[in-house]
């Protein structure tokens, strides 16, 4: 296939497009607005074309969709909930003006299929049970607020122009080249330098993690096998506790638990992710990687792969870990 991915130079986006070109042979084109999360060391060992362009410039998309594509798949967004809390405007931005920018490109160029990508955040919160795809829409954060937008959006398009839309909710990802704001590779990145593991409140929210290659390959199905028009969530095989997941990292890097420090939990904190993917099962798709596994790969990505994270540890990430926790963290 051709295929047109945006935000192809973050964590999940360049994941996928390693994934297409090795496993499938695809031509892929990259669209990327390289913000803090965008790097093209994600990419460099690939044959991509990229191009820098945000989805919420009407003239840099069209010239992008205008080369003719089989598939258009979105990746691009701001995809961290605590900078959605202390800055929301580049969430609504670029989730929901980026995607309606984006989608209106496609469906002047009869784009063949659209597949928007998206999370299991814009459900909300489950104590018990997990989440289907009928289940209201009730996100807490500016981040899923903006990715809920961005949904509707992208079904409006599938119900009033027929342009043919698939929507993929992913669950909680990890795994190679994610950026170490998010708790496993902030984690682990912390681990490596003997410094303290900050959690959110009583670390019991739990989360449904999924490895980033078990999410490509379910978007893969639903790319191929989707129904127009269709939401497919697509879970992890396993959930767990965040000071779990901590306490697993601190025996993986050789360290004791006197690292953990508790520190003041996020506001509106969602307590409980579970995700039911029954439909994309139903298309062929089974999670492959159980946690304990993709966990310790991912443990030992980071081991070996220090030219990747070291710039990004004294950059911009810096002074964002600094303003972030640095009062907690003394
Ligand atoms: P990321 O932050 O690592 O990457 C986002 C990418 O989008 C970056 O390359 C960035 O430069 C690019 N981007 C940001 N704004 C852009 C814009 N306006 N125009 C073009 N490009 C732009 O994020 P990720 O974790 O790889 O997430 C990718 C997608 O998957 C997002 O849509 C996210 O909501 C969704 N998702 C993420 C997770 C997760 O656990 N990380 C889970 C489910 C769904
Ligand atoms: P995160 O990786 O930010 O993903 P999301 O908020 O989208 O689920 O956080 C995962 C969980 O880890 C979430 O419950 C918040 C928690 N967390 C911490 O306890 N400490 C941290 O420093 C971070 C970044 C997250």
């Amino acid at each position: 296939m051709k295929l047109l991915v945006c935000g192809g130079a973050g964590f999940i986006g360049s994941n996928f497009v390693r994934q297409r070109v090795r496993d499938h042979g695809d031509e892929v084109v990259v669209l990327d607005k390289m913000t803090y999360a965008g790097r093209r060391e994600n990419l460099q060992d690939l044959e991509v074309e990229l191009v820098v362009g945000a989805i919420e410039d009407a003239d840099a998309v069209e010239a992008a969709v205008g080369q003719g594509f089989d598939a258009v798949v979105n990746f691009a967004a701001e995809t961290h909930v605590d900078r959605s809390i202390s800055g929301p405007e580049a969430f609504v931005e670029t989730n929901c003006r980026g995607t309606m920018v984006l989608l209106e490109a496609a469906r002047r160029h009869d784009v063949a299929r659209y597949v928007q990508i998206s999370t299991d955040e814009v459900y909300g919160s489950i104590d018990e049970g997990s989440f289907t795809e009928e289940s209201p829409l009730q996100p807490s954060s500016p981040y899923s607020a903006t990715k809920t937008g961005g949904d509707l959006i992208v079904s409006s398009y599938f119900h009033t122009y027929g342009l043919e839309t698939v929507i993929c909710r992913g669950s909680n990802n990890y795994g190679p080249y994610q950026y170490p704001e998010k708790l496993i590779p902030l984690m682990v990145l912390n681990a490596f330098h003997g410094d303290k593991l900050p959690v959110y409140g009583d670390g019991m929210q739990v989360r449904n993690w999924l490895y980033v290659e078990d999410f490509g390959r379910g978007i893969s199905h639903v790319l191929s096998h989707g129904a127009p028009g269709e939401v497919y969530n697509i879970g992890g095989p396993e959930e767990c506790p965040n000071i779990d997941v901590v306490k697993r990292i601190i025996a993986l890097t050789g360290n004791d638990e006197s690292l953990i420090e508790y520190v003041t939990d996020r506001p509106g904190h969602d307590r409980r992710y579970s995700l039911g993917s029954e439909k994309v099962r139903a298309l062929g798709w089974e999670a492959q990687v159980h946690f304990a596994e993709g966990l310790e790969k991912t443990v030992q990505w980071y081991r070996d792969n220090e030219w990747w994270w070291a710039p990004i540890r004294s950059g911009e990430y810096r002074e964002y870990y600094e303003r972030h926790y640095g009062r907690a963290l003394g």
